[in-house]
């Protein structure tokens, strides 16, 4: 069958894709780039704000109405995985009537058989069960979004349950995966010439495999410190993690990544609000004060870490001074990139049993004043750059000029240069010319 997948949301998701998309493979089906003249078409879902989990919707009405070279009356399979099919399970028949396939966040590696189910005559088939044991991590190389920086799951799950959020919900119980695997495949990864790891899990901080030997001999106050000093000797050239969970950030983090260079000098640390009272009803398990003292330690690290957050603007009963607190809490921090959101209701969570009672005008109105301050901050820290040379992973071309490219920096921030193609996954040093609100502009340093 050709199979065209279809990827909304975070990077796990980005991660459970490629492991379907090989096990697809592995089953003799060929993955297309497009859904036109696909026989099957499987969108992997996001449910984190109402926007995100309407566009499965949007989608599928697309599908539907679009002529896309099927015969009518006849569509394609279609598929449905990831945190929406988890959440809505069979309702997503109800809601839509065309689709063949709900998988939930645990079903990835059995999509082959599902569709195998539906080729046999059956019309709707549902998977929300739990991941089998003896089920692999593996994602073939050609299924990675690229051929230089592979994304590594090394949690899945969460067990925070913060009020307002649904991913507990949707990804169900932390489950860390063995440092041995880990160690392997980013072995594997640098043998096959990656050059970057992002170490990803909703909470990497709270990584915590069941008795494993090759963490016991390391040194490190947590599991996830010493298995960044395990990832960090294989020898790859850079290593990148996220999230970050501020209650979890032990300082020993900052101290592994004072001990390896290829541990690389950029940290995501959500804050979501500057006020100790909303942080209280969010549940993180932290407040105003905790946070800046981990920002400070942070910042008191051999190397200048980039730092970047996110932020959730109009959390219910959010007052003007809460939020005062979480426009002084963005100044303080300097952050290198924000990600601001409007509260948005998920139903099933704690949040959703109170009033949503910040009105659409006033969440709009503080989302852009943080754009406006974060704005200010981020053209100065850009700035700041201009004359410095970084050390940058061209990852491709650029797609507004096809003689520059384009890649990362080690603290995360695109760069843009005009280089020949040949270069592409080589890490070189640009000399930054000129910063944009989100990227750099540089030259090849000589
Ligand atoms: N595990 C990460 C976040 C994953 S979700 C952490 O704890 O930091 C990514 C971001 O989406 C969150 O940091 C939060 O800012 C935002 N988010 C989550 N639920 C939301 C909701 N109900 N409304 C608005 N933003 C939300
Ligand atoms: Fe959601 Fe909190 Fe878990 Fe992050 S830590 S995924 S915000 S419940
Ligand atoms: Fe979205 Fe699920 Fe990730 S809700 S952010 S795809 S864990």
């Amino acid at each position: 069958m050709k199979v065209y997948l279809e990827t909304f949301g975070c990077q796990m998701n980005v991660s459970d894709s490629e492991r379907a998309a090989t096990s697809l493979r592995a089953a003799g089906h060929d993955l297309i780039d497009s859904d036109v003249g696909a026989d099957a078409v499987i969108f992997n879902t996001c449910s984190i704000r109402e926007r995100a989990a309407q566009k499965l919707y949007t989608r599928v009405g697309e599908i539907v109405h679009a002529r896309n070279g099927w015969v009518r009356p006849k569509l394609p399979i279609i598929g449905v995985t990831g945190c929406v099919a988890q959440l809505e399970g069979d309702s997503i028949f109800k809601q839509t009537g065309v689709v063949n396939i709900v998988a939930g966040t645990r079903a990835t590696d059995r999509l082959p058989e599902l569709l195998d189910r539906i080729s046999a005559g059956e019309s709707r088939v549902i998977d929300l069960d739990e991941r089998k044991p003896d089920e692999t991590w593996d994602i073939s190389q050609t299924e990675r979004h690229s051929a230089y920086v592979a994304f590594v799951p090394i949690v899945e799950g969460c067990n925070k349950f913060c009020s307002y959020c649904i991913v507990p919900y949707s990804r169900g119980r932390e489950r860390s995966r063995p440092a041995s695997e880990i160690r392997a495949e980013v072995v594997r990864l640098r043998e096959n010439g990656y050059k970057e790891v992002h170490l990803i899990g909703q909470n990497v901080n709270s990584y915590r495999p069941k008795n494993d030997p090759i963490l016991d001999a390391v040194v490190g106050a947590t599991p996830f410190s010493r298995l960044l000093r395990v990832v960090a000797e294989t020898g790859i050239e850079r290593v990148k993690f996220t999230t970050s969970f501020p209650r979890d950030f032990h300082p020993d983090i900052v101290a592994a990544m004072d001990e390896f260079e290829n541990l690389c000098n950029w940290i995501h640390l959500p804050a979501q609000s500057g006020s100790s009272r909303v942080l209280r009803c969010m549940r993180r398990g932290y407040d105003r004060e905790n946070y800046l003292r981990r920002i400070d330690r942070i910042n008191s690290a051999k190397r200048r870490h980039a730092i970047t957050s996110d932020i959730i603007v109009g959390y219910p009963g959010e007052t003007e001074s809460d939020f005062e607190e979480t426009m002084s809490l963005v100044e303080k921090c300097r952050y290198s990139g924000l990600y601001i959101f409007k509260y948005s209701e998920r139903a099933g969570t704690p949040s959703a049993k109170v009033a949503d009672d910040v009105t659409k005008e006033q969440k709009t109105a503080r989302y852009l004043a943080v754009e406006r301050v974060q704005r200010s901050i981020q053209t100065e820290i850009y700035r700041s750059f201009i004359g410095k040379t970084l050390e940058v992973l061209a990852e491709g071309r650029s797609t507004k000029n096809p003689d520059h490219l384009t890649g990362h920096s080690t603290c995360h921030k695109v760069v843009n240069f005009p280089a020949p193609a040949h270069q592409i996954g080589e890490i070189v040093k640009v000399t930054v010319q000129q910063a944009n609100p989100n990227s750099l502009w540089g030259t090849l340093a000589v």
